[in-house]
């Protein structure tokens, strides 16, 4: 196979290909938890929430597109399995539980920053280790993204402690 030639090493494309991965295994559970907590959630913002969600998890499914092809791009393979993703991914799952609607955002902002986290120090390693400025730039399109998900996610608690959310209030979600 021709090699590619596009002013980065093997294994400065390697590199990246490793921390487009890591970025591709969180998308796909953020995608599940935004899915699951469209399906499931009830209350007085059912609407609003569940519309949001289906917004966030078309647009994570765009961004999961982009990613593996990127990955691609680099001449690298995108992780395609479920024990992959699950392997790579820095977010947690919460099986077998039905949180409310409040705990439900309170966990998705806890995934959102993670995300905007873990792209900011990636956005810094091509940049500086690996001289990678498209995917630096590529990455600071999501992290923007992410960012403005993030702020619709807490104005829906504002005022409320996201850390102190993960107690379950004993509040019913229609009184709030
Ligand atoms: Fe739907």
């Amino acid at each position: 196979m021709r090699p590619i030639n596009i002013g980065l090493t093997q294994e400065q494309r390697q590199g990246v290909i490793d921390l487009l991965n890591a970025d591709l295994s969180d998308f796909y559970l953020l995608l599940i938890k935004t899915k699951k907590y469209h399906w499931d959630v009830v209350g007085p913002q059912f609407r609003s929430l569940h519309q949001l969600w289906e917004e966030h998890y078309t647009a994570l499914t765009a961004n999961i597109d982009e990613i593996a092809e990127r990955i691609r791009a680099l001449g690298g393979y995108p992780v395609g399995t479920a024990a992959g993703f699950l392997k790579l991914t820095t977010l947690r799952e919460h099986p077998g539980d039905l949180p409310d609607a409040h705990e439900m955002v309170a966990r998705l902002v806890v995934d959102h920053e993670q995300i905007i986290r873990n792209l900011r120090a990636h956005i810094e390693r091509c940049d500086e280790s690996y001289n990678d400025q498209g995917t630096a730039d590529f990455l600071t399109g999501l992290m923007g993204q992410h960012e403005e998900m993030a702020w619709m996610l807490r104005s829906f608690i504002e005022g409320e402690s996201v850390e102190n959310s993960r107690v379950q209030s004993e509040t019913p979600v229609a009184t709030r």
